[in-house]
């Protein structure tokens, strides 16, 4: 097996893309620790929006379970079967410290969102603002790191109006958002099916993004 071979592009202020950060092997020992918590008994559910709409992911949450009705974050998923969030794997965090130092920024995680996209995934475009205000008004960086079928990522300005930048997300790649981009407007516009390497065998896309609450 050949080791990546990672690039790096500034996609933004504050915005970097780590293209083929993870090796196949990487990508492997991601994707594992991703299969043991979706098999625990915590594991994927699909989260319903206080509007009642289904999301178009599944989604696990470890550290601090984000509660899709409140957008708050608990110790418990009381939006979904009362069970205690998993802890992060350590190996996870410790992939999350390194593309984060590798993009000019530090991330101590306490949070990692874990979505799964089926062929139909998508998800609309957001800000991630339910973390603490000391912690974004700091500019701790979210560190998002994708494994499987390719996702075309919107990455917009800080108002929804903005203008929207389209690249796909790739297995094995890294984006890390802080500083001026911590508060900026992204989302998947669509997933590509099948486009994720085939001995990796992952059933869609995974995209674990790391925060610190
Ligand atoms: C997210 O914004 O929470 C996930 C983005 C992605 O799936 O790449
Ligand atoms: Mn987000």
């Amino acid at each position: 097996m050949t080791a990546a071979i990672s690039a790096h592009t500034e996609i933004a202020d504050g915005a970097v893309l780590l293209r083929s950060w993870l090796s196949s092997v990487a990508q492997r020992e991601v994707l594992e620790a991703v299969r043991r918590l979706g098999e625990s008994e915590a594991g994927f559910y699909t989260p319903v929006l206080r509007s009642g709409a289904r999301m178009r992911v599944r989604m696990l949450c470890c550290g601090h379970h984000w509660n899709a009705r409140t957008y708050r974050y608990e110790s418990i998923r009381t939006d979904v079967d009362g069970l205690p969030a998993q802890a992060i794997p350590e190996s996870l965090a410790t992939r999350a410290r390194g593309a984060a130092a590798a993009s000019g920024f530090a991330i101590n995680p306490d949070v990692l969102i874990v979505n799964w996209y089926g062929a139909e995934g998508r998800l609309g475009l957001h800000v991630d603002k339910d973390e603490r205000p000391e912690t974004i008004e700091a500019g701790v960086p979210i560190v998002s790191i994708s494994i499987g079928d390719s996702g075309l990522f919107e990455f917009g300005g800080l108002r929804r109006r903005d203008p929207v930048r389209r690249f796909w997300l790739e297995s094995g790649d890294a984006f890390v958002f802080g500083g001026p981009a911590r508060l900026r407007y992204h989302g998947i516009a669509r997933i590509a099916p099948g486009t994720g390497p085939a001995e990796l065998g992952v059933p869609g896309r995974y995209n674990l993004t790391f925060r610190q609450y």
